[in-house]
Order: C-alpha cells, then structure tokens, then sequence
C-alpha cells in the first residue's frame, strides 16, 4: 500500500508523472527529498477571523508541527471550514455537513498517513469526527480548549450559560444598557470555547472518552502552556498512527465506545447537541444511535461534575480537579475500559492516568454525586413518537411533572414578533410550544427551543417555563425545556397539530410528553391542507440540506452520508499500482 507523498496520486493516466509533478510543485515550498520521505500528517486548520474560539489554533498548530517532527513525521497544515456558533447564518447547525464534506473529501484528496484534527466551537468536532469516520485516515483529535473565566463586580462568570442568566436580567430591567455592555467585554476573556459544560465542552469530554484525543484534551484552557504540550504530544502520537496505519476511526468509534461517550455525557451534564453530534458520527461507522438505552444510561449513572450550566463551575475548574481521566476512573464502573485509544492502550490506561487532586469537589465521587440520576431523558408519547429530549439536570425540578395550556408559536419569526407583545395571552402555568425549529423546518434545527420567557412574565419574575419545541437549545442554557420532538412539525409530526389552548402534559419521571387531545381530533387536523412555513429552496447547499436532512433521532446527517465508513480509501483508481518514487 502506499504512503506519504505517493498517496491519492493526481489522475494524469500516469503515475510516475503524477509523482514527479506533485514532487516538483511541493519543492517550491522548499521541501527537501528528506523531508518528502517522511510519514504525512496533515493538520486541519480551522483558524479563522470570524472563529474567536479557535484563536490559538496557529499556535496550537505549531506545537502539534513539531511533536510531528520530534517523531520523524512530515506535517502538513491545511485549512477546512470554520463554524463560529455566533458568525453562523442561519445556524451552525445548518453547514455543520458541509464541514464534515470539506473535511472527509480533503481528507480523502490529499496525501496524508495521519491527521490531526484541531477543533473546538460547538460544530466543528463532531463535523471533523464526522468525515474523519468517513474518509477513513487515523485521526487524532486536539480541542483547542475552553477560555478562562472572566469576572465582573466579583462575580466569576463565563459563556454562556452566564450570558443568558444576565441577559435576562436585562430583559427584565434589572441591569441597564451600560453594565451589559461591560458584561459583555468580560464573559469571553480568551480564545478558547466557553468554559462552561455548553456543547463544545460536552464534544470534547465525549472525545476524550471515545479515546480520540489523548488524555487531559478535553479540559487544558485554551491560553495554557499545557495546552500547546497536549498538542505537541498528539503530534507524536499522529506519527505512531501514521507509521502504524492505524488504528482508523471506526476502529475507535465502536458500539462500546459510543456507549462509553453516552455514559459521560450523563455523568457531565452535558449538552442535548451531544445527543445529535453523537448520533451522526456513529451513523458513519453504521451503528444506529440507541435513545432508550441512553435514557437508561441516565437512569443509572448520577451527574458528578459540578459545572455550569447544572452546578457552578467552569471548565478550568474540571481541568484542575484531574480532567476527563479523574471522572472516568468515577464512572468505571458503568464503562467498558477495554476499548482501544489513539495512544495505543486502553480507556483503562487513560482512565489510570488520573491525578488523585486532594479536596477537589468538581468531580464527585459516586456517592455524594451532584444529581442522582443523570443530565438527560428522552420522552416519548403522541407529540413525540419518535423521542424528544430534556435536560432535567438543568430544569426546575417543580416543573418536571407538569400540565399547562399550551401557547403557540408557528415560527422562530413568529415567537420573535410576539413573545414580548403586552397583550400576549400567556400566564407561568402554560406551555411554549414553537414549531417549525426543526432540521428542515427553519431551516437548521436553530438553537431557538429556548424560548424566551415572555418580557412581562419575566419582569414579575417568572424564571422558568415549560417549553416544548423541535429545535435545539445551546448547551449552556437552562430551563424545562424538551427539545428535539420527533418527527419534526415540518414534516408532518404530530407537534404541528397542537393548536394554542390544547392541554400539554409533561412527566418526565415517566419519560411522556403528550398532547391531550382526543385521536379524532388530531386526525381531523392532520387531514387539513398544511402550508409551509417557508417555500422549499431550489438551489444549491439550501436545497441539498432540504431534500437529504435526517431528524434529529440520526443526527441529522444527511441520509446519503450515513453508512459504514469506507475504510483506507486512498488508493483510488487514479493511482493504481506501486509507484517507485
Ligand atoms: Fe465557540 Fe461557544 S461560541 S464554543
């Protein structure tokens, strides 16, 4: 089989040519034949001006160089898509595919034995991992890392379950216009991605478990030194897998492993984004993501980790309690330590890695846990045939079991014009119900399913609200919102049917969200002619995503990337036969 330069080679009908040619060109770089001989790693660079988290990654990258070089190895930098959560239009969500496709297909282009992918902003891993799981190239994962906490008046807050705690505080005219704006210069201090458990911290916690980045990745801030060794370190390791041919992807994201993953994500508190991401890298290797075994998952394993959104720390805090490597020798019990890693070992290795942090209180031992149980439930019942999801870590516990009339809103744009209007119809007891926020419906699945709590509620003090919806939410917010129904409005689910006044009951102890009304007069509405929301694109990405977008039970990958992953893949017909460079 072939490797380093002599992969993938350029179709020209011959491929002594097509060596020479590609030799040639890259000694304009000023290569040395020495340095061509080398294993490739190739490093994804998702630096960009509209990706504040990803603000270290020339330095990161650097680091990551020259562990590849201390090691023999070749590496070799090239940029892919960067997904900002907040430079994202119309959601992250929406082009998070189009990165995984950039990824897999440069992965699948460019010669390389190994890559190092270097992410972190809430899309970007699960892309990366995505076309990773696809193309088939040992990959090693490196998160950029979360940002340190910021401090405003005394307080330690962070993004952004602290932007939204203040925000709302706004809203509700208790901090004006000019604390807010230097609230805003404090709650992303650093590069970095936000330091609380919000969905890149849960993607890079479940990463690390998956034994896809060598331990401690998923914790080290952003700005550390340590950070930039991590890196170093990966580089070495991506060499070790270069020189190795493996171990591939799917040799690591094992139905094990992904069980391992759901397990942390309980244990973490983690976000319902990880639920999706999840279930779209493992539909690559072509393992269905299982939601009533998470759920039973989250009936056994409690919450130990003490951070924000569901307790009160941050990430540089879970760093300095011991990391990743502390809560999986907590959570052993309910892993399998035996799945392989990207170091070489075991989870067992990874997890014996653990520094025993005297006094610490971040991770917490199995018996003083945080919550007892774990971070989420998935629900089922006629408004969700096909499960929704709720974070009852982070809701109000009063609410869980709750019955209220519902008030609907067809559209993001339609909450947006009228969630503040005085005259709403709306007391704390009913149920926001938003419809048409699903991966079709918005389009995107945007992270609107945390419906704003109503400006005059919200300025007699109502905090929390049930909130029904098939969008998303970001990881770093709270409430008693079920997210994520299933099938969504748009298509025809059977949230689309709910009318404003109907009854909503939620229990989420008996894991039901049901809209109570007779089957008769559901059918009847089901039968009336349905406009859409939005007319159907005809053209381009837009339409691409329309026509092949799953729901969220699969991720919403879209249906035709989703399969087994193709394995080595790098010798296509272009470049057959042995090539003596
Ligand atoms: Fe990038 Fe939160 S905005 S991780």
């Amino acid at each position: 089989m072939s490797s380093g330069l002599r992969k993938g080679l350029t179709s020209y009908g011959d491929a002594g040519f097509s060596l020479f040619l590609r030799k040639a060109f890259i000694k304009a770089a000023g290569y040395s034949d020495d340095a061509l001989d080398r294993p490739i790693v190739a490093i994804t660079d998702t630096a960009s001006d509209y990706n504040p988290c990803h603000g270290n990654a020339p330095q990161l990258i650097a680091a990551i160089g020259r562990g590849v070089m201390l090691a023999g190895g070749l590496p070799m930098r090239f940029p892919t898509i960067s997904i900002h959560e907040s430079f994202a239009h119309p959601t992250s969500m929406y082009l998070r595919n189009l990165m995984a496709m950039d990824t897999e297909e440069m992965l699948r282009a460019q010669p390389m034995d190994a890559v190092v992918l270097v992410g972190g902003c809430d899309k970007t891993l699960p892309a990366q991992l995505m076309g990773a799981a696809s193309a088939g190239i040992p990959a090693i994962v490196v998160p950029v890392g979360p940002m340190v906490v910021g401090h405003h008046r005394g307080e330690v807050l962070g993004a952004c379950t602290d932007c939204r705690r203040l925000w709302g505080q706004h809203r509700a005219g208790r901090i004006d216009e000019a604390e807010v704006e230097a609230i805003s210069g404090r709650l992303a201090p650093s590069v970095g991605t936000c330091m609380v458990m919000g969905t890149a911290s849960t993607m890079a916690c479940m990463v690390e478990a998956m034994g896809l980045s060598l331990p401690l990745a998923a914790a080290i801030p952003a700005p550390q030194a340590e950070r930039l060794r991590c890196g170093e370190a990966s580089g070495t390791a991506a060499v070790a897998m270069a020189k190795a041919g493996g171990p591939a992807p799917a040799s690591l994201i094992t139905a094990a492993s992904i069980r391992n993953a759901m397990v942390v994500l309980q244990a973490i508190g983690g976000s319902t984004n990880g639920l999706v991401h999840l279930a779209a890298i493992a539909g690559r290797v072509g393992i269905p993501l299982d939601l009533d075994a998470f759920d039973r998952i989250g009936r056994e394993v409690p919450v130990l980790v003490d951070l924000k959104p569901s307790g009160d720390h941050y990430m540089e805090h879970l760093h300095q309690a011991g990391g990743v490597p502390r809560l999986l020798r907590e959570l052993a019990p309910f892993l399998d330590l035996d799945a392989p890693t990207v170091a070489g070992g075991t989870l067992r290795d990874h997890a014996g890695a653990a520094e025993e942090v005297p006094g610490q209180t971040v991770v917490r031992p199995r018996s003083a846990p945080l919550k007892p149980s774990g971070g989420m439930a998935v629900l089922r019942g006629n408004l969700a045939p096909g499960g929704a999801v709720i974070k009852h870590a982070a809701a109000t516990p009063a609410l869980l079991k709750h019955t209220g009339r519902a008030v609907v809103f067809e559209s993001v744009e339609d909450m947006a014009a009228r969630v503040d209007d005085p005259g709403l119809d709306v007391s704390a007891e009913d149920v926001l119900v938003l419809l048409n926020a699903g991966p079709k419906g918005a389009p995107g699945m945007p992270e609107a399913g945390y419906l704003p709590i109503p400006k005059k509620l919200a300025q007699a003090g109502v905090k929390d609200m049930v909130r029904v919806s098939d969008a998303r939410m970001s990881g770093t917010a709270f409430g008693t919102i079920v997210l994520h129904v299933t099938p969504e409005s748009a298509v025809g689910g059977p949230l689309g049917l709910v009318r404003t006044g109907d009854t909503v009951r939620l229990d989420v102890e008996a894991r039901t969200i049901d809209l109570l009304v007779d089957d008769a007069e559901l059918a009847r509405r089901a039968a009336e002619p349905r406009t859409a929301v939005r007319p159907a694109p005809r053209r381009g990405y837009a339409k691409l995503f329309h026509d092949t977008v799953t729901q969220a039970d699969r991720g919403c990958d879209f249906d035709f990337l989703i399969g087994e992953a193709e394995g080595e893949t790098r010798d296509l017909p272009n470049s057959e036969g042995n090539v003596d460079g």
